[in-house]
């Protein structure tokens, strides 16, 4: 049927359900035609990432990887929830070429548009309706590539010795079929399939791999639901070292074998330290929210670490330089307190991302004060003093900083500083008990900006409006906290010049660090 008449016939189906609706009072008398699923998630940052007319519960994923020829096998097992009367429905996926679609173990057929895969399902799906969509597919993946430099930076990624799928937001559609957007969690069951000669790692718990030939076999767990993009694997070889913090927590570390000498040191250094960092941040944050830690250090160009849930990645040039021995430990902080703040607490909408960025920044400062006696307060005025007043750093409203500088440096460091000036306005107890309440409250769901506002504003009972107003809605400067010198230094601390000069130090060289990290986010 060409559109048109198609069109139209639909037009006079809805006017014919419109006036039986009219004639019969509405209400369920009134069978409207099952219809398509969107293309979207309604996301005004990214319009064609996720999808609408269900829910997905869990994907079960299949995936067979050849570091040799690049070639990804995959068999994707969706369970979804119709949340209306669906005709048809989409899912994201990159790339590909899609063997076959089962809905309910009936063949279905299906369309691609860029970034789509559009199913026809054979009978049409009733809302409330929980149905298991299957994907066979296969293809080289690609990686997410900037759509101004053209530099891969996210998506799945070949490395040296075999690929990693990383990214934010772009890198799930690149790897298996899915709803790709944040507020759509689900559970995930990722089984590698990899020459028996590499390493296949994921999130969460794996059981013993399986060797069959020269193939071996590792099913990955996650206990907890999960956003599309903290999903992730990575193949190659690795040493992978399998430990418990002193809580019990069990952690996997999967450090590159071609990262050797004194860089594997540092890199080790900090990451046995994940056990110190994951009980200082609980005793801010409330207990770790899942039932794994543990990190992947891979050889690749990317420029940023990805928290992706319970395992995040990192690159080695965290820990390139010699001279600044804390530099890579900062970075673990940060990825880890993002278990808290943005993957259990996930965001509903991308413009919130500074409820990832800036908690997770804030976590630094908190674990600088905890190893330097440097406080947070230091961190602000020291960045505040910095950033005169036609600085880069005002001009980014980052409670909406737009999809080309989601990743901004101000989300980072604007967006500690928005912490910070909330943290003097209620006092340390009642900013505290937000920041726990808001990760137990809102433990393995979403949180957005206006309801942490209103969190804060129902613990301290103060009217806060103005202050997020001028910290994350405006483009100038705004007003310093006032503070007194207890809330400065803290009560334990020397002053005087030579503190002042140490101060001044430290926070160069965190800021350095920062600037860093995020100058290859710019996109
Ligand atoms: N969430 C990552 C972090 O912890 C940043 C990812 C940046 N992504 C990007 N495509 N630049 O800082
Ligand atoms: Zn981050």
């Amino acid at each position: 049927m060409g559109h048109r008449s198609r069109v139209r016939t639909l037009a006079v189906v809805a006017a014919g359900a419109l006036m039986a609706s009219l004639l019969t009072g509405g209400g369920a008398a009134a069978a409207s035609p099952p219809t398509p699923g969107g293309p979207g998630a309604g996301d005004p940052y990214y319009p064609s990432y996720g999808n609408s007319g269900y829910d997905v519960q869990a994907y079960d994923l299949g995936i067979r990887y050849n570091p040799g020829s690049g070639l990804l096998h995959g068999r994707a097992r969706i369970l979804a929830r119709a949340t209306k009367d669906l005709s048809d429905f989409h899912l994201d996926l990159v790339g590909f070429t899609v063997r076959s679609v089962t809905v309910d173990g009936t063949a279905a057929t299906w369309t691609r548009d860029p970034h789509e895969l559009v199913v026809h399902p054979a009978a049409a799906l009733p809302r409330e309706h929980r149905f298991a969509v299957v994907v066979r597919y296969d293809g080289v993946p690609e990686p997410f590539r900037d759509p101004r430099s053209g530099k891969p930076v996210g998506g799945f990624l070949r490395t040296p010795d075999g690929g990693i799928a990383v990214g934010e937001p772009e890198v799930a559609a690149q790897w298996f079929p899915v709803d790709d957007h944040p507020k759509d969690k689900a559970t995930y069951r990722i089984t590698l399939t990899v020459p028996r000669q590499f390493e296949a790692l994921s999130n969460g718990l794996s059981a013993p791999r399986t060797v069959r030939g020269n193939w071996a076999t590792t099913t990955w767990r996650l206990r907890d639901p999960a956003a599309s993009y903290l999903a992730f694997v990575a193949i190659g070889h690795f040493t992978v070292h399998r430990w418990r913090t002193a809580d019990g927590l069990p952690v996997i570390d999967a450090i590159d074998s071609g990262i050797t000498g004194s860089l594997r040191r540092r890199i080790e250094s900090s990451l046995a330290r994940q056990g110190d960092i994951i009980a200082a941040e609980s005793s801010w944050f409330g207990p770790y929210p899942f039932e794994a830690a543990g990190a992947v250090i891979d050889q690749v160009d990317v420029g940023f670490a990805l928290e992706n849930q319970t395992r995040p990645t990192y690159v080695s040039t965290f820990w390139g330089n010699p001279d600044r021995p804390t530099r890579g430990d900062d970075v673990v902080v940060h990825e880890l307190a993002h278990q808290w703040f943005g993957d259990s607490v996930a965001l509903r909408r991308w413009q919130d991302i500074w409820l990832n960025e800036g908690f997770a920044t804030y976590a630094e400062w908190l674990w600088y004060e905890r190893e330097h006696s440097f406080t947070p307060q230091e961190i602000f005025d020291h960045n505040y003093d910095l950033n005169t007043a036609d600085a880069p750093l005002w001009t980014v409203r980052v409670g909406d900083p737009g999809p080309d500088r989601q990743f901004d440096k101000a989300v980072y460091l604007r967006g500690a500083m928005t912490l910070q000036a909330l943290r003097v306005a209620v006092g340390s107890a009642d900013f505290f008990r937000i920041l726990r309440t808001w990760a137990h409250d809102r433990r393995n769901g979403h949180g957005t900006t206006p309801q942490f506002i209103a969190l804060a504003e129902r613990i301290s009972g103060k009217s806060l409006g103005s202050l997020f107003d001028a910290w994350l809605f405006t483009t100038t400067k705004p007003p310093r906290p006032a503070v007194t010198s207890v809330q400065r230094t803290g009560a334990t601390t020397a002053t005087g010049t030579a503190r002042t000069a140490q101060v001044e130090a430290a926070m160069d060289r965190w800021t350095a660090g920062l600037q860093e990290r995020v100058s290859e986010n710019a996109r």
